[in-house]
């Protein structure tokens, strides 16, 4: 019998083996942070979206509830990783109890906090070993809102050979919401909410004189009530932002169970207050994003 012919194809054979050698791939990465874009799938953790919630605050790695107004380190761990290098300077121009630098030793940056209190900067000092202090780590005593606060930040940024921060943080005072001293230069002492502005945009100009080009600012803040009235400081405080040069990024909303202590205890005292003033409880507060461009 005769064999038919098959119209397959006939198996193809092995290709030869080259030994080319595969080059690996080159990181794909913006100028302002460490993210490898070619993998981009593999930072599940980083937040994208503009509602952040989280459980509780981070109590580990050297932070501490230890100062009423701190701010929670998951903020920085988000802000530092998307906006900064392995070695960068974050300037932080309220360093109250240092959460900035603290998390900026954890995650391999640098940081210089500026603080008006020199108790509280004896205290924060004693956070960071004296070696990390002279390298890593630089605390100013100072007002941040002073026209000679320049030529401090400009030593230290010497000291640890750069010529500006490549990341700005600004935590003040949500106006008189909690008093953090008596000095006249404190955010936290104006008589009007309108002078509160005008020292915050005097810190802006500051930090933005300080910041490299093409990098990043965050401005952590919450609103207020006061005489039956809402004060979006937030907003007020996003204008002056802007006047002080900065170009609007993001504007993201975060809760604040993690933050505070003394609400929860009061929680049916806050509601009646509610209810009764007609006004909504805060649950939330702002942290914006801003580029020197
Ligand atoms: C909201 S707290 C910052 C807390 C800080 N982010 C932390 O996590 O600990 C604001 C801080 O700004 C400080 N402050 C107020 N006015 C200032 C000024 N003119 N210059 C520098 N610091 C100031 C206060 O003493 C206070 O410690």
């Amino acid at each position: 019998m005769a064999v038919k012919k098959s119209n397959l194809k006939a198996k193809p054979q092995a290709k030869p083996n080259l030994h080319v050698a595969q080059t690996p791939k080159q990181p794909l990465t913006k100028p302002y942070n460490d993210i490898d874009l070619n993998n981009w799938k593999e930072y599940p953790h980083i937040l994208t979206d503009t509602l952040w919630e989280f459980q509780a605050r981070d109590k580990t790695n050297g932070h501490s509830y230890d100062y009423h107004g701190n701010y929670i380190p998951q903020i920085a761990q988000q802000l530092y990783e998307r906006f900064t290098k392995k070695g960068d300077i974050v300037l932080d121009m309220f360093f109250g109890s240092g959460t900035s630098g603290i998390e900026a030793v954890n995650m391999q940056r640098r940081c210089i906090g500026v603080e008006l209190k020199q108790e509280l900067v004896d205290y924060v000092s004693q956070k960071f070993d004296a070696k990390t202090l002279v390298t890593d780590i630089n605390i100013i005593c100072g007002d941040s809102a002073s026209s000679d606060i320049g030529v401090k930040i400009q030593d230290r940024l010497a000291v640890m050979g750069s010529e500006k921060a490549q990341f700005l943080i600004l935590h003040p005072p949500y106006d008189d919401i909690i008093k953090f001293s008596d000095k006249k230069e404190d955010l936290s002492n104006c008589a009007t909410t309108e002078d509160f502005y005008d020292l915050f945009e005097e810190v802006a100009r500051n930090g933005y004189e300080q910041l490299e080009k093409g990098r990043f600012a965050a401005l952590i803040i919450g609103d207020k009530y006061a005489k039956g009235e809402y004060y979006p400081l937030s907003f007020g405080c996003l204008e002056r932002m802007n006047r002080a040069g900065f170009k609007t990024k993001a504007i993201i909303v975060k809760n604040i169970e993690g933050n505070e202590k003394a609400k929860g205890k009061n929680a049916n005292l806050w509601r009646y207050r509610a209810l009764y003033g007609g006004f909504y409880i805060f649950k939330h507060e702002y942290i914006m994003l801003f580029q020197k461009v």
